[in-house]
């Protein structure tokens, strides 16, 4: 149960004053009667509409996007692109992002207003794997695959299991389950390789598939705790 005038501001009709003057103009119905009353109370069955045009409440979103290189990806920022800028949707200064990229690198970030999803999807111990597809400089060898699989000492740590796989002469994709900071560059380096182009394909089980660069699309809620061995 929340207050009429409460529903309002969370389905982002108008501030509180704003939608206040909206109810006592009498431009609000609950389930087909106006009601004049700032506190009134309504629930999830409610149909509430403004101007005889149903409106959605507030709710958990969950977009994933294709970020193209030179955007950042934060939700503001006041000199550079920023991926947020990208995305026109009624929840969007809600939305934080789980799991960035650098900004030379592209490809699928996620974004959502539900902050415990969030919290699980970035929790080291969660071992959600992100596929990336790297397209580097140098020989890739049987030995530098092993290598990358097996983890490699970075000196401030050594990285966990990873899967790879040769796709091309240049080209290779990795599954890692952590996120730190230019950790794929940092492990490519380490084998004497050297990251060309650098593209986010899957973060657990949610694909960028034929999302074009730039493009943004609003999921259900994703289930990728499901997953205990790397997809
Ligand atoms: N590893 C990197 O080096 N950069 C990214 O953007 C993501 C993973």
């Amino acid at each position: 149960m929340d207050r009429l005038d409460k529903f309002l501001v969370n389905a982002k009709i108008g501030s509180r004053s704003e939608v206040k003057k909206l109810i006592k103009k009498g431009l609000i119905k609950v389930n087909g009667n106006i009601i004049k009353k700032v506190d009134y109370k309504v629930s999830d069955n409610d149909i509430i509409e403004y101007n005889n045009q149903k409106i959605e409440g507030h709710k958990l979103v969950y977009i994933i996007i294709n970020k193209p290189i030179g955007y950042l990806s934060s939700t503001y920022d006041s000199r550079d692109k920023y991926v947020l800028q990208l995305i026109d949707h009624k929840f969007k200064d809600e939305l934080s992002i789980a799991g960035r990229l650098d900004k030379d690198a592209h490809g699928l970030l996620f974004l959502t207003n539900d902050g415990e999803l969030i919290h699980r999807i970035i929790s080291p111990n969660k071992n959600i794997y992100k596929t990336y597809e790297v397209m580097v400089e140098g020989d890739i060898t049987k030995d530098k695959i092993k290598r990358l699989e097996e983890g490699i000492d970075l000196k401030d740590f050594i990285t966990k299991p990873a899967i790879v796989e040769k796709v091309e002469n240049n080209i290779i994709t990795i599954k890692i389950s952590e996120g730190k900071y230019h950790q794929i560059k940092r492990m490519m380096k380490a084998v004497g390789l050297t990251v060309k182009d650098l593209k986010r394909i899957a973060i657990g089980n949610i694909l960028l598939g034929d999302l074009k660069e730039g493009e943004w699309l609003e999921i259900e809620k994703p289930n990728i705790f499901n997953n205990d061995s790397p997809i």
